[in-house]
C-alpha cells in the first residue's frame, strides 16, 4: 500500500465479529433452524461453523444469511485445532452442558495478547453444578441431570465468561443472577437473539444479569449488530489521513468512547441522521489512553488509536489494563520511524513529523489493523505480511478501504 491520499467517501459497516461468534454458538441452544442476518464474511465465523459441523449441526450461508440447525446434536467435542485456532470456541461449552449435559474442548493455550485464561468460565459453570476435569489437555465437564441456577459474580468483567454462562444458565432449573458481568453491546445482541429463542434474560448491558431458566428454547430470526470495532478501525483511518468519510450502518451509542476520545484530539465526528461522518484536516492534539471493560475506551481499538498519536502533535500516555500484552504493534510501528517506548502495560507515544513506509508484519487482528492505519500516512510503500490475521476480523478490508480512495492491494502470499 502506499501513503499519502486522504480518505473520502462512504464505507458500509457490517456485522460485529464478536457479537455473531456467540450469537452462532448460542443457535446450539434451539431444537431447531436458527437465522442470522448480517453475517461478515470472516475467517472466524469460517472457523466457528467447522466447529458446529464438528458437533453435528447443520450450518449453510446465503450471502450474509446464516441458518443453523441444531436439531440434531451427536458430538460433544471441539478438537485442538479448533480451539488453538480461535479462543471463542470455548463458548460451545455452555450451550453443550446446557443441551447435551456434556462438553470436551481443549485447553486454550496462550495467545498473543495474553495468557488469556478461561478460569471464570469454569468457575461459573461449577456453580451452575457442571463437574470439571482437565486431562492431557482437555477439559472434560459434565453435568447429572440438568444446570442449577446460582447467584455467580466474576472477578472480572470476563466478555467470555459471561456469555458462556449466559448460555448455560438459560436451560437450567431456576433462576441464575450473574454480578460484575461484562456490559459490551455484543452481550445484549447475545442476549436479545436468546430472548427471542424464549429465554428469559434480563440487565444484559448492565453489571447483574438475571436468567431464568427454561425448558427449551425454539428456532429466531436475528440480525448482527454492526462491528463498533471495524467502525472505530474506519473513523481513526479517515482522521490520520486528513480524510472525509461517512460510516454506514454503526450504532453511534456504541462507538461513544472511541468518538470522545477522537474529539479530545481535536478530531469532530458528526452524526448524521444515523450515520457517523469524520472530517480531519490531518493535524491532532496527542491524548492518553486507558483500556477499560464497556462503556471505557476498548481494547480493541488501542492498537489502532497508537497508530493515530505516532503521527499526533505532543506526547501520549496508554495503559492496557485488560490484556498483558498487546502492544506488539509497536515494534512494527517504530519499524516506520514512530517513537513509542514500552514498559509493561504502560508506553509512551511522541507523536513524530512523518512515517515512511517498509516491511511490517502483523501480529494479531488489531495490531495489523494499526499498521494499515499507519501505512495509509507513512511516506511510500507499506508491504503488510501476516493478513492472516486481518482476515479474522475485517471484511472486505482491501475493497472498503480502495472504494474510499486508499492506494492498497492484496499480494497474493
Ligand atoms: C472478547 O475476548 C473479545 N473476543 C476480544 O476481542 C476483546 O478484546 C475482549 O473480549 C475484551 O473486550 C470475542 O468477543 C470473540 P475477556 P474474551 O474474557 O472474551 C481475563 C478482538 O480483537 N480473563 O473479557 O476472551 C483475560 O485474560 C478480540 O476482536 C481471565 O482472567 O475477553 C483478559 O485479560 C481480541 N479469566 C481479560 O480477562 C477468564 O476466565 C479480558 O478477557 C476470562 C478472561
Amino acid at each position: 500500500m502506499k501513503g499519502g491520499k486522504a480518505l473520502k467517501g462512504e464505507v458500509v459497516i457490517s456485522g460485529a465479529k464478536n457479537a455473531v461468534l456467540p450469537i452462532i454458538v448460542g443457535a446450539l441452544l434451539a431444537e431447531d433452524i436458527c437465522t442470522i442476518n448480517d453475517v461478515p464474511d470472516l475467517a472466524d465465523v469460517a472457523t466457528i461453523s467447522e466447529v458446529l459441523e464438528g458437533l453435528g449441526v447443520k450450518v449453510s450461508r446465503n450471502g450474509s444469511t446464516m441458518l443453523v440447525d441444531s436439531r440434531h446434536i451427536d458430538n460433544i467435542t471441539a478438537p485442538y485445532e479448533y480451539i488453538q485456532k480461535m479462543r471463542a470456541s470455548v463458548l460451545i461449552m455452555g450451550p453443550l452442558l446446557a443441551r447435551k449435559g456434556q462438553a470436551k474442548i481443549s485447553m486454550p493455550g496462550g495467545c498473543g495478547i495474553g495468557t488469556r485464561p478461561i478460569d471464570l468460565h469454569l468457575k461459573g459453570l461449577e456453580a451452575l453444578g457442571a463437574r470439571i476435569s482437565l486431562e492431557h489437555g482437555d477439559i472434560d465437564a459434565k453435568v447429572d441431570g440438568r444446570l442449577k441456577g446460582a447467584r455467580i459474580y466474576l472477578d472480572f468483567p470476563s466478555v467470555g465468561a459471561t456469555e458462556n454462562i449466559m448460555m448455560a444458565a438459560v436451560l437450567a432449573e431456576g433462576v441464575t443472577v450473574l454480578e460484575n458481568a461484562a456490559e459490551e453491546p455484543e452481550i445484549v445482541d447475545l442476549a436479545n437473539f436468546l430472548n427471542s429463542m424464549g429465554a428469559k434474560v434480563r440487565g444484559a448491558g448492565t453489571s447483574v444479569i438475571k436468567i431464568e431458566g427454561v425448558d427449551s428454547l425454539s428456532k429466531a430470526v436475528h440480525t448482527v449488530i454492526p462491528d463498533r470495532i471495524e467502525a472505530g478501525t474506519y473513523l481513526i483511518a479517515a482522521a490520520i489521513t486528513g480524510g472525509d468519510v461517512l460510516l454506514k450502518n454503526v450504532i453511534i451509542d456504541h462507538i461513544k468512547p472511541v468518538i470522545a476520545k477522537l474529539g479530545e484530539c481535536g478530531i469532530d465526528v458528526i452524526e448524521e441522521d444515523n450515520n457517523l461522518r469524520v472530517i480531519s484536516n490531518g493535524q491532532f492534539k496527542a491524548v492518553d489512553i486507558k483500556t477499560l471493560p464497556y462503556p471505557g475506551f476498548p481494547t480493541d481499538m488501542q492498537a489502532q488509536f497508537m497508530a493515530l498519536m505516532a503521527v499526533a502533535n505532543g506526547i501520549s500516555v496508554f495503559n492496557e489494563t485488560v490484556f498483558e500484552n498487546r502492544f506488539m504493534q509497536a515494534d512494527e510501528l517504530r519499524r516506520m520511524g514512530a517513537n513509542i517506548k514500552v514498559d509493561g502495560r504502560n508506553a509512551i507515544i511522541e507523536g513524530v513529523e512523518k512515517l515512511t513506509g517498509c516491511q511490517v508484519k502483523a501480529s494479531d487482528l488489531r495490531a495489523g489493523a494499526a499498521l494499515v492505519i499507519a501505512g495509509l500516512v507513512a511516506e511510500g510503500e507499506t508491504e503488510i505480511t501476516g493478513l492472516q490475521h486481518l482476515d479474522r476480523g475485517y471484511e472486505n478490508l482491501v475493497e472498503k478501504f480502495t472504494a474510499i480512495g486508499a492506494d492498497i492491494r492484496r499480494v497474493t502470499d
